[in-house]
């Protein structure tokens, strides 16, 4: 069996919630066998962030990264396209490239000397006198590769042929990205360096978290607010608020236009925010030119998310279902003078790095949410998801599932039941579509 050819599901996953009534299991944050299932049905098969163009731009620049657990070694090639395969050496097995990013003409294994091409072709075998004809055939040696495609300068991959295209797979989501991606003509990039760090958390934790969970700002956050802003977060407005969500990624926001990027604490980025609105609203319409800013985190199904406004960017890696590794970078409008992207990275750090005043308080509360699992019995126990049940709206112009009051927890459960859906599945055919795009084939700006 190939490993995009999945097995019978071992079980109902559907049972681990009631997302009419409101309630997740307590299992799914904690369990073995539900986490092995989550390697095969949700990292083994979905598109996940790699790299942005930003972070490769040349022949030979390379990251490595994990999909799932699996290390990959994501390269531009000298023919300019981004190749991602296993960062495992065909022979034994060993990691082929053990630096976090560089340049480099070929990656050798520290084993035996095996060379890999930045394609991901093997090149060569030392003493390969060794070898009788018919013994190996170098073309069929090459590391495993995954299918690669981006959005916007963001690179994703996937090890699943079947998966759907990747504008499938975003689908409307796409309108959303292109406030953060696209609201301006030189995009954006990724500012130098990543900064990893590690948690005692359920992966999903992270992701929910940024999903839809604008809740837990007002409480956790309000020293770290108050350091930053001056004050506390101004009393919470159900009104203009929303929670959209498509496929299983969500966006959660206000649409005051500088709540985010008032957190960053430098006058000169809401300065520059200022001058461009009109020139962001010409590009993406007045809507999303209110969107971007706003307060407002977002999450990409399964485990990509970023804070429009704040400018930091993040990958969930799961390592183990009670470990997770977080990887972080601050992303800049390309076009900025020099001194807001300099702004935009200190405000950035102070607020969302492991050191920031915010993100302290939320790595506290996952470590805390996945320990309290350790007892049988409150492991058997359900979680509260039923903020905002009724909430739900058709509106004119706001794609996707979409409810009112940015309190609310209906992201994440619309993030559970996709999560549910292909863990349930057999294969990307049987993953039901639960939205239908405005957007299908078409260009969202
Ligand atoms: S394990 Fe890589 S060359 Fe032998
Ligand atoms: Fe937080």
């Amino acid at each position: 069996m190939k490993p995009h050819e999945h097995a019978q599901p071992p079980q109902d996953y559907s049972r681990y919630m009631d997302l009419k009534e409101g309630w997740v299991d307590r299992r799914i944050f904690w369990d073995e066998a539900i986490y092995e299932r989550e390697l095969e049905a949700i990292f083994a098969r979905c598109w996940q962030f790699v790299a942005h163009d930003s972070q490769v731009p040349n022949a030979g620049d390379f990251v490595t990264t994990y999909i799932g657990e699996d290390g990959v070694i994501v390269s531009r090639h000298t023919d300019g396209e981004v190749y991602v395969y296993l960062n495992a050496c065909t022979h034994r097995g060993n990691k082929i490239c053990f630096a976090d990013e560089g340049n480099a003409r070929r990656f050798t294994c520290n084993y035996h000397g095996w060379a890999y091409s930045t394609a991901g072709e093997l090149l060569g075998l030392p003493s390969e006198h060794a070898y009788d004809p018919g013994d190996i055939d170098r073309t069929q040696w090459g590391p495993r590769k995954a299918r690669v495609a981006s959005y916007k300068g963001m690179i994703f991959a996937t090890f699943d042929p079947e998966a759907p295209s990747l504008d499938d797979y975003l689908g409307d989501y796409r309108w959303y990205l292109d406030a953060f991606l696209d609201n301006d003509e030189g995009g954006i990039e990724f500012l130098p360096g990543t900064i990893k760090s590690y948690a005692n958390a359920n992966w999903k934790f992270g992701v929910e978290n940024f999903i839809g969970d604008a809740y837990h700002a007002w409480w956790t956050h309000d020293a770290g607010g108050r350091a930053m802003m001056g004050g506390p977060f101004p009393p919470y407005d159900p009104s203009d608020t929303f929670q959209a969500s498509v496929n299983g990624h969500g966006w959660e926001f206000a649409l005051e236009g500088v709540g985010d990027i008032a957190i960053l604490g430098s006058q000169e980025v809401i300065d520059y925010y200022t001058a461009q609105r009109p020139k962001m609203a010409q590009r993406i319409g007045e809507l999303r030119a209110r969107l971007f800013g706003s307060l407002a985190s977002a999450a990409m199904f399964p485990n990509m998310t970023f804070l429009p406004g704040i400018h930091t960017f993040r990958t969930w890696l799961p390592r183990g279902p009670r470990k997770l590794e977080l990887r972080i970078w601050t992303v800049v409008p390309k076009n900025a003078p020099e001194s807001v992207k300099q702004a935009i990275n200190i405000g950035c750090n102070l607020t969302f790095n492991p050191a920031g005043t915010l993100e302290m308080d939320d790595g506290e509360n996952w470590e805390g949410n996945t320990r309290t699992n350790r007892g049988w019995v409150s492991r058997h126990e359900k979680l509260h998801y039923g903020c905002g049940k009724s909430r739900q709206i058709e509106h004119p112009e706001l794609p996707g599932i979409v409810h009112e009051g940015q309190f609310n927890d209906a992201n994440q459960r619309l993030f559970y039941q996709r999560w549910a859906d292909l863990m349930n599945a057999k294969s990307w055919s049987e993953v039901p579509q639960r939205y239908t795009p405005r957007y299908a084939g078409r260009p969202t700006r």
